[in-house]
């Protein structure tokens, strides 16, 4: 027991930076040996560096996860460097459209499901088979709290998280009697490139959001603990699961 992930595999989606990268950063501090896998490359590149002298050893892998046969080769190139994925983490994701539901497109509507959705599918397809013949793996979708109420102008954002959600509570179902867990986390307004939409303009110093009882953006470093936790031993019986880590945001 314990939060040591010394001779385990994992696989971090879009682990260059943000969200992912702090949960890489404490796969590979906890020891295991981590692939970090988006389009661009010279960006994961420059975390695998930043992250050398950790415990663990940190492969970079150029794959854009829309793309079938970019996830075959990410999964087959880790297995020849490391072995058989133990930890999968599916973070990576995109957002398009952000406005009026009439206003979407079919191609957005695609294009999310592609990326947002059918790549956690495709990546399971080829790791899942081989986590039940040994029986145990433990995969981590990253959703949000979009995922559970609606986020305004955001009906893709939404629908592809919810989506994950149930797709998480569906496999955690079906797959939890080999020893495989399957969980989600939910996170609230992360300080990232990616939602930089939502924050770039806040007055830090007012109460934000005045909704959320814990008043300040929640950072990459409140995310990657709960990530950790998932992929350990200390959650042998944790399945099925999303936790919203959101400063309370959704607590009433
Ligand atoms: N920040 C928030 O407030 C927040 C809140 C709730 C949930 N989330 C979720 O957290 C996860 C990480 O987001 P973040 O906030 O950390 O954003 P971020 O810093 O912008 O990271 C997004 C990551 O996704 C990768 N990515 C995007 N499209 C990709 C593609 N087609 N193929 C492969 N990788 C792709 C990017 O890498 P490349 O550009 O190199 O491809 C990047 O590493 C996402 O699932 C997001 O929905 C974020």
């Amino acid at each position: 027991m314990g939060f040591s992930l010394e001779g385990k595999v994992a696989l971090v989606t879009g682990g260059g930076r943000g969200i992912g990268k702090e949960i890489a950063r404490r796969f590979v501090e906890a020891g295991a040996d981590v692939v970090i896998a988006s389009r661009k490359l010279e960006n994961l590149k420059a975390t695998a560096q930043e992250f050398e002298s950790l415990p663990g050893r940190v492969l970079p892998i150029g794959c854009n996860i829309g793309k079938l046969d970019q996830i075959e080769a990410a999964v087959a190139q880790t297995e020849k460097r490391f072995g058989e994925i133990d930890i999968m983490v599916n973070n990576g994701a995109t957002n398009l459209e952000q406005g009026p539901s009439l206003e979407v497109s079919d191609a957005a509507v695609l294009k999310m499901v592609e990326i947002n959705v059918l790549s956690a599918v495709r990546f399971l397809r080829l790791i899942v088979p081989k986590m039940i013949e040994k029986g145990g793996g433990s995969l981590i979708n990253i959703a949000s709290i979009a995922g559970l109420r609606p986020q305004k102008q955001g009906l893709l954002y939404s629908f592809t998280k919810s989506g994950l959600i149930m797709m998480t509570r569906t496999w955690a179902d079906e797959w939890g009697q080999h020893g495989v867990r399957v969980n989600a986390i939910a996170p609230g307004l992360v300080r990232t490139d990616f939602s930089s939409y939502f924050w770039k303009n806040l007055d830090e110093n007012a109460q934000y959001p005045p909704t959320q009882p814990i008043r300040r953006l929640g950072e990459t470093s409140d995310i990657g603990g709960i990530a950790l936790y998932l992929a350990s031993d200390e959650s042998t019986w944790v399945t099925g699961q999303v936790m919203v880590v959101d400063g309370g945001a959704t607590a009433r």
